[in-house]
């Protein structure tokens, strides 16, 4: 019976369309479900979305839509996203779903069963975009440590799990099981927080309805992070009339997740299957970030990357060789488009794309494009085959770490070999000499098998590309695709019909598609008058006097202003925020020189979450008015104030 492998990715909030950073954990999913197929496993692949809690339904509302609606939009995108990207996953699950809501339900029953689960009272500081609480020791400052925004006190009735009560359990699982939190880093941040005491958690909500009614208490409703971790289950049928893959699958191999939701799977997730006596996953894997220029992406700093738009330019396989290239599994990563366009050139044209344009060009110019058979072989074809022969253990030892990026600089390893041995066996030289035919055909035949190894192991990570290799090697057999067929060189590629094809992978112009990819995009078209397509674009909803009431604008009094150095758009800006000072970098350095900006009183947005620019950390926004014309003036005050004085 083949051994079974169950991958998850975290379900995603459909808070907006996706982006790169999001596909990166899909993509290597999708690349570990594929190379667990491909050597024999019976994979299980699934992802989702995350649907409910207070922060979608505001999103819901500042789109003017109703939460179920606007879901369905984000959901439908996903897919359409993951086609693209080829994330072929065997089931797609949304927790607004009745096959989910009915299963947390039941789970929720079976908490209160176990006596786990009861009700007390909860107040605590909460923030909402991570829907999670925190002590006032934790987020200092009033600020939440996961995301930097102000979290608000809130008091409420709720239903609490006993997580205490497994503490020390947990702590023994994770120290004998060295492989269930990985990379070890993870672990250890995991047994660091397990040691320094485990609170019971919050685990129902009576501020907001968009959530899975509890059943046996129908003002509250389920806390959004154990319905969500619930997905892993529930989508296998668990607690449901047919629960066959959770019998199946149950449980899961890995839980893919970001480094910081690791806590959640590392630590509530095992407690609340302890608790409901289901086993717990084999491993959790806490991989980085993708950031850019040091900062994690997101729509209001502007620098959302689509992983759709380079897919359409590149080609899907080209972005997912770079994002499981790129960067180790595990670290956090930079994202440049400079850095995307450097591995199509050098890793898929160049290095790819010449074995097999070189190997097909000359099967097909000196033996009529038909597969010699090979005579006697040298100590070269002897190095190249044992090379051969020894990539597939070398890549199935990486991807059992998860190391993609070492699984793909083995095989781009043997593939810089191959490019060296057309280079050492001259074969251009070997065809002006008859004498040499023979010799000739043993260097060719190697090549081809090179390049049947090469199409087969990089599946995983380019579901696209080895077709096209395989129809210019004239390889039809699926045998000849297969795992096992990577354990020995075989003849029966003699006598195929090779061609050469198109390049795998023109070239880019770098510096042309740099300007063309930096350049801002066109403005969207304003539609005639359909609401709907409004609500679409990021047109603001209405909203209430208690949405205002969530900025904090004061005066501040401008008692210093430099320019950043190697910018030309930021002023530094010390101000009298009637608070002790903060500094603000403004991008206002074309319309105002520093000496000008000293005195004046300002209106400053004073509760933006701190955001970090060229090195420094600017703690608030200065209110200016801007025209499509590039012209932009400060918002001052109409006389004096003091440094503080609330603006509203
Ligand atoms: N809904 C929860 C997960 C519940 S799983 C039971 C959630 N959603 S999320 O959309 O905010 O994030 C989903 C995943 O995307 C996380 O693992 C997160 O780390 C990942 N990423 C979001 N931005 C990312 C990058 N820029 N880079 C890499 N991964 C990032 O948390």
């Amino acid at each position: 019976m083949p051994d079974r492998f169950y991958i998850t990715t975290p379900i995603y909030y459909p808070s907006d369309n996706l982006h790169i950073g999001h596909s990166y954990c899909s993509v290597a999913a999708d690349t570990l479900a594929r190379f667990k197929k491909l050597t024999g496993h019976d994979v299980y692949f699934l992802t989702g979305l995350d649907e409910h809690g207070q922060k979608i339904a505001e999103k819901a509302a500042q789109r003017g839509k109703d939460p179920q609606s606007y879901v369905d939009g984000i959901a439908a995108a996903t897919k359409e996203l993951w086609r693209v990207m080829d994330v072929g996953y065997d089931d797609f699950i949304r927790t607004t779903e009745p096959r989910h809501e009915r299963a947390v339900q039941r789970i929720y029953e079976r908490l209160l069963a176990t006596g786990d689960l009861y009700k007390s009272e909860y107040e605590g500081l909460y923030c909402t975009p991570c829907e999670a609480f925190w002590t006032a020791t934790q987020a200092k400052d009033g600020l939440c440590p996961d995301c930097g925004r102000p979290v608000h006190p809130e008091k409420e009735e709720s239903y609490f799990l006993r997580l205490s009560k497994y503490q020390d359990w947990l702590i023994e699982y994770i120290l004998s099981n060295p492989g269930f939190i990985q990379p070890q880093t993870r672990a250890n941040e995991m047994l660091a927080f397990l040691r320094g005491g485990l609170n019971d958690l919050c685990v129902s909500r009576t501020s907001f309805s968009w959530g899975i009614t509890l059943p046996f208490d129908p003002k509250h409703v389920a806390y959004v992070w154990i319905d969500a971790l619930s997905n892993y289950i529930t989508a296998l049928g668990y607690a449901s009339d047919n629960d066959e893959l959770y019998q199946r699958y149950w449980p899961a191999s890995v839980h893919l997740v970001g480094k910081e939701i690791v806590r959640f799977h590392a630590i509530y997730w095992p407690i609340m299957l302890k608790m409901l006596d289901i086993p717990i996953p084999r491993q959790i894997f806490g991989h980085g970030w993708l950031i850019i220029d040091g900062q994690k992406m997101s729509k209001s700093l502007g620098n959302v990357i689509d992983p759709a738009a380079l897919c359409a330019r590149y080609g899907s396989d080209a972005v997912r060789h770079f994002l499981m290239r790129e960067v180790p599994f595990g670290a956090d990563g930079n994202y440049t488009h400079a850095a995307l366009l450097t591995r199509v050139n050098a890793d898929l044209s160049n290095d790819l794309g010449n074995l097999i344009s070189r190997t097909t060009a000359m099967v097909a110019q000196y033996f009529g494009g038909t597969l010699p058979e090979p005579s006697a072989i040298t100590p070269l074809e002897e190095a190249l085959g044992a090379r051969l022969l020894a990539l597939p253990t070398e890549v199935e030892a990486a991807m059992d770490s998860l190391q993609f990026s070492t699984a793909l600089a083995a095989i781009w390893r043997v593939i810089g070999e191959c490019n060296k041995y057309i280079d050492q066996t001259t074969p251009w030289l070997l065809a002006k000499d008859p004498d040499q035919r023979g010799r000739l055909a043993t260097v060719l035949y190697y090549l081809a098998e090179a390049a049947r190894f090469v199409a087969a192991l990089i599946s995983p990570f380019m579901p696209r590309t080895p077709q096209r290799i395989y129809d210019q090697l004239g390889i039809t057999e699926p045998e000849l695709k297969e795992w096992d067929s990577l354990k020995s060189l075989t003849r029966r590629t003699v006598g195929h019909t090779v061609t050469k094809g198109e390049a795998l992978f023109p070239r880019v112009d770098v510096k042309k598609e740099l300007s063309e990819l930096t350049a801002p995009a066109a403005p969207p078209e304003k539609p005639a008058s359909v609401p709907d397509e409004a609500a679409r674009q990021d047109v603001p909803a209405i909203i209430t006097i208690d949405d205002f009431e969530k900025v904090k604008l004061v005066s501040a009094k401008v008692l210093a202003a430099e320019k950043v150095p190697k910018s030309d758009k930021l002023l530094k800006l010390t101000l009298d925020d009637g608070a002790g000072g903060r500094t603000v970098l403004s991008g206002i350095a074309q319309w105002y020189a520093p000496e000008a900006m000293v005195g004046k009183t300002v209106a400053l947005l004073a509760n933006l979450a701190p955001r970090k620019m060229r090195g420094m950390v600017s703690e608030g926004m200065i209110l200016a008015a801007s025209d499509d014309k590039g012209s932009l003036r400060l918002v001052t005050l109409d006389g004096d104030m003091p440094a503080g004085s609330v603006i509203g």
